[in-house]
């Protein structure tokens, strides 16, 4: 790829959007007031904010390897504190993608080196749906609902955090768990029941007020 081209990407970006506003840069350089904070994997199919229609300002923004909230990941950890916390936005999402490169790769017998503590999270995933998983005969179907229940058990792991408990109990934030199909650029809302989930870890994880 030839980087100069991104450079006149951006020169006609900044005149499409000053055409439209001449303000536009000007305002966005006063602040910003996202509504939803975006978990979603690096995977260089899946682009946030253009496959879900929204404009710089509107989402605040983490991607790693598998979409993993990990409690001893400072980077994720830090998003989530600052997102939900001083941005105090509305909604957080943890978005998966079927054919998901790390998902596939942490079910293989393989060392990985770095990326083995990393992606030891989702084989966690799978040892705790094992049952489930293991009676799904098609192995893409069976990779397709691991991504699913990776989802699940990320959201989980944001309902184990205090600022995600306390923004729920005080303010009404929503946690959402949504996996993006590349296959047809669907994106699907797994209708968690968050609810349910919280009500199932807060003998364990209640962290108090
Ligand atoms: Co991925």
């Amino acid at each position: 790829m030839d980087l100069s081209k991104v450079f006149a990407n951006n020169t006609n970006w900044i005149a499409g959007k000053l055409q439209k506003d001449p303000a536009y840069f000007e305002d966005l350089s006063k602040g910003q007031t996202p509504e939803i904070l975006y978990i979603g994997c690096s995977d260089s199919r899946v682009s946030a904010e253009e496959l879900m229609g929204l404009q710089p300002g509107e989402a605040f923004i983490h991607r790693n390897i598998a979409n993993m909230v990990i409690s001893i990941d400072l980077n994720v950890m830090s998003v989530l504190n600052y997102a939900v916390r001083h941005l105090k936005v509305n909604h957080v999402v943890v978005c998966g993608h079927y054919f998901c490169g790390g998902v596939k790769a942490a079910m293989q017998a393989q060392d990985l080196g770095i990326l083995n503590p990393w992606l030891r999270n989702i084989r966690d995933v799978y040892r705790i749906h094992k049952s489930e998983l293991n009676a799904i005969a098609d192995e893409n179907a069976r990779y397709n609902r691991l991504v699913e229940l990776n989802v699940q058990e990320q959201c989980v792991n944001l309902l184990k955090t205090a600022a995600v408990q306390d923004a729920i109990k005080h303010r009404g934030l929503e946690v959402h768990g949504w996996v993006f199909d590349i296959k047809s650029g669907k994106l699907i809302d797994l209708t968690l029941d968050i609810d349910h989930l919280l009500k199932g870890i807060m003998e364990i994880y209640d962290l108090g007020d």
